[in-house]
């Protein structure tokens, strides 16, 4: 792959967890620390691209060359996203993006009371999804986080949300996954396209990924 491959393309990344609010100090999220999210954008302004970094609440520094929108929830993250969509070549959903929030958010702090509690849930909007559904020319590329019969889960949300690409990791095997620096996976494409990667720090596997993007996708050219 030439080093600016990408040049002249627009890509979208999101990264990272999103919060949902139960009340003003309290939130339910998950454990993503946003360094594979930060990985690709990083690959992605390296390789000449034009990098919006949608980005949930982590302790990173933006990547030379890599504009960052900050979002807190998963609706946050889906109007940002929206916005950016219908002049991007290419979208990655690396984020971890909470599918329930509580159904009600309160405006002053919960109160201790006696007895146990229950929170209220309901679905929040699937990003990937609604992406899938809106496609027009976007090379649209998801993350699936799995602990158990990736493939399957994979190659079922490549179909449902009609992703281009699905980036699995098995976030239960050690070094993968959530927070750590490096990660395995197999990406799955249209037509059965199936690559397996070696374990690899996320900067490096992150090169490796989007070089596939524009080999595949005959980026090179343009
Ligand atoms: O941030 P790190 O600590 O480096 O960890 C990286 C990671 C493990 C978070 C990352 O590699 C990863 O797997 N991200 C996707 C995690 C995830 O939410 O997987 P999922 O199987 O629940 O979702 C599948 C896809 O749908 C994802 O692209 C996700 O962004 C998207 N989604 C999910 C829910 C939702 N409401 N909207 C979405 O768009």
């Amino acid at each position: 792959t030439r080093p600016k491959a990408l040049a002249g393309k627009k890509v979208v990344v999101t990264a990272g967890p999103t919060r949902e609010r139960i009340d003003p100090v309290r939130f339910l999220t998950n454990f993503s620390s946003g360094k594979m999210g930060y990985a690709m954008a990083r690959a992605a302004a390296e390789m000449g691209a034009e990098t919006i970094l949608i980005s949930g609440p982590v302790s990173l520094q933006v990547p030379k060359g890599v504009k960052r929108i900050s979002v807190e929830s998963a609706e946050d993250m889906l109007n940002a996203v929206k916005t950016e969509y219908p002049d991007a070549d290419i979208v990655i959903k690396t984020a971890a993006v909470a599918d329930y929030r509580p159904i009600h958010a309160h405006s002053q702090k919960m109160k201790k009371q006696a007895g146990g509690s229950t929170i209220e849930l309901e679905r929040t909007v699937d990003i990937l999804q609604t992406l899938g559904q809106e496609k027009t020319h976007q090379i649209l590329i998801g993350f699936a986080a799995e602990t158990n019969d990736v493939a399957h889960y994979a190659k079922d949300k490549l179909a449902r949300k009609n992703a281009d690409y699905i980036i699995a990791n098995d976030v239960s095997e050690a070094g993968s996954g959530f927070e750590s620096d490096s990660n395995r996976v197999t990406v799955y494409g249209r037509n059965g396209f199936e690559r397996i990667f070696d374990m690899l720090p996320k900067e490096q596997l992150a090169q490796q990924l989007l070089g596939l993007i524009v080999e595949r996708e005959d980026l090179h050219d343009s």
